[in-house]
């Protein structure tokens, strides 16, 4: 583990500096007048960390008396919460940011952007986008209400993107939640592995737990408020270790008396151990659900992405599940056209798509990050071929994705209601534990109550989802 080396530097980094790091460098002329109440609008991007970010961000905005606006059109307060593992997310930051020079050009707003693209280019974002008031760290998220009270005094370029120790421990009753049907809750935060391709480290830094205590409590709350499902995350959330294992922490809150489906996300496979996977087939609450990245199928490509585990010791983890398996819906992430990826070793990838056989995957083309180590191999395919490689993988997971789902048709299975929707009147958007999306046809008119778990009847199944009624 010699590349280490930074971890144990940016360890050292976070236990010493506990101050802000603002940069405040100038004044605009005109405050705004006292006593307004302003408007906000958060634009997410990226992971559920990230989503579950913006909840605290607005609960924060709201318990200093800022309103929600329905669109970014009708707010005086822009937050762009970003991400940044790939360039395509980077990309629509910069985009929407375009889009939100001409607006500030009519009309008085402030803009603001976190999120991982903020940790991660800092004071350069002002440079690069100078109408933005101001820049919050993903580490340093509860200073929110001192940045906008600083950006309203009418000061420029205000940043804070100090790595505050104590981030984690976000008080859980600010957090304005978006979702009726399943709440959010963070149980760590950063990265200790250091995959060569990954911009997340740098982002989120080193990781910081909650102690379990606070976790159960926050379930309980959430489950006395009404939720009746909750999904643990973390950017490697198996890796638990806030004074018990993962796998304790999960039976600890499956305890909580009310709470129906507990999930989480996203685990790294050299933390799955052993006790996890009995926990994950036994508990009944758990939801038979695992998504464990897995990345390539050829070990050349592991070593080289530092994914710490050969495509045997994957498997041999996943046989951790046991005749259990059987009853998981498994996902996983693909990178395909990582440097040096020959076409043996994308092969390879293919060939474990066929052994694991996956009800779902999300695979994407390798994506160069500012300061990765990936950064430093020698990138010589062609994209063409990369997309060709891609194409190959989503199409074999797509025909793999409804040969799984097919198996439901004729069956019961119980399923959240999530939403009304998707496409006609009449539908209604479900979740069954394992993770698969129900459209569910009640027809017309009728009203399915939010975060109920129902009994339904699959009729008919495509890739994607399943189609289902009442049972
Ligand atoms: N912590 C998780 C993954 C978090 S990032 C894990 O280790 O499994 C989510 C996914 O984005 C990764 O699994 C990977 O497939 C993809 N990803 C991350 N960095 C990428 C990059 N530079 N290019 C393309 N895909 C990337
Ligand atoms: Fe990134 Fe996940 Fe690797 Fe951490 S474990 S560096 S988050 S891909
Ligand atoms: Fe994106 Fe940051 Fe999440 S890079 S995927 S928002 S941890």
């Amino acid at each position: 583990m010699s590349e280490r080396g930074p971890l144990q530097e940016r360890k050292a980094r976070l236990g010493a500096r506990s101050a802000c790091d603002r940069g405040v460098v100038g004044f605009i002329d005109i405050p705004r007048s006292e006593g307004d109440t302003m408007k906000f609008h958060i634009q997410t991007w990226g992971c559920q960390m990230n989503d579950h970010d913006g909840e605290r961000l607005s609960g924060l905005l709201i318990k200093e008396g800022f309103t929600q606006a329905t669109t970014a059109e009708d707010a005086d307060l822009v937050l762009l919460n970003t991400c940044s593992i790939r360039e395509k997310a980077v990309h629509k930051v910069y985009s929407e940011l375009g889009r939100l020079r001409e607006d500030k050009n009519k009309r008085d707003i402030l803009i603001g952007v976190t999120g991982c693209l903020a940790q991660q280019e800092q004071a350069a974002l002002f440079k690069r986008a100078p109408h933005i008031d101001f820049v919050l760290g993903t580490m340093a998220i509860k200073q929110l209400p001192r940045l906008v009270e600083e950006a309203k005094a009418g000061k420029k370029r205000v940043i804070d993107t100090g790595e505050y120790p104590d981030n984690h421990l976000f008080p859980p009753e600010v957090a304005r939640r978006r979702s009726t049907a399943k709440a959010l809750v963070t149980i760590i935060e950063g990265c200790n592995h250091a995959c060569t391709y990954c911009i997340v480290p740098t982002t989120r830094g080193v990781e910081r737990n909650r102690p379990w205590q606070d976790i159960v409590s926050e379930v309980r709350g959430l489950v006395e408020s009404g939720y009746r499902e909750v999904e643990l995350l973390g950017q490697n959330v198996n890796s638990f270790n806030g004074g018990c294992s993962f796998a304790e922490l999960l039976e600890r809150v499956s305890e909580v008396e009310g709470l129906e489906w507990l999930r989480f996300t996203t685990s790294h496979p050299m933390n799955f151990t052993k006790e996890l996977a009995k926990v994950i087939v036994t508990n009944p609450k758990v939801a038979p659900f695992l998504h464990l990245p897995v990345q390539s199928g050829s070990n050349t490509v592991l070593r080289r992405m530092l994914r710490e585990y050969t495509v045997e010791e994957y498997l041999e983890r996943l046989g951790y599940l046991g005749e259990g398996r059987a009853g998981l819906g498994l996902s996983t992430d693909f990178i395909v056209g990582f440097p040096g990826e020959s076409n043996e070793d994308f092969e390879a990838t293919m060939r474990l798509l066929e052994t694991v056989q996956y009800d779902s995957s999300f695979s994407f083309i390798y994506s160069p990050r500012p300061g990765t180590a990936a950064l430093r191999l020698k990138d010589d395919i062609p994209p063409a071929v990369k997309t060709e490689r891609l194409q190959r993988l989503q199409k074999r997971q797509t025909e793999l994705a409804k040969v799984s789902n097919l198996r439901f048709v004729g069956s019961t299975v119980k399923a959240r209601v999530e939403s009304p929707g998707p496409t006609e009147a009449g539908y209604w958007m479900a979740r069954t534990g394992d993770w698969k999306v129900v459209h569910l046809h009640v027809g017309s008119g009728r009203v399915l109550p939010f975060g109920e778990l129902v009994d339904v009847s699959v009729t008919m199944a495509g890739p994607h989802f399943l189609g289902a009624e009442i049972a």
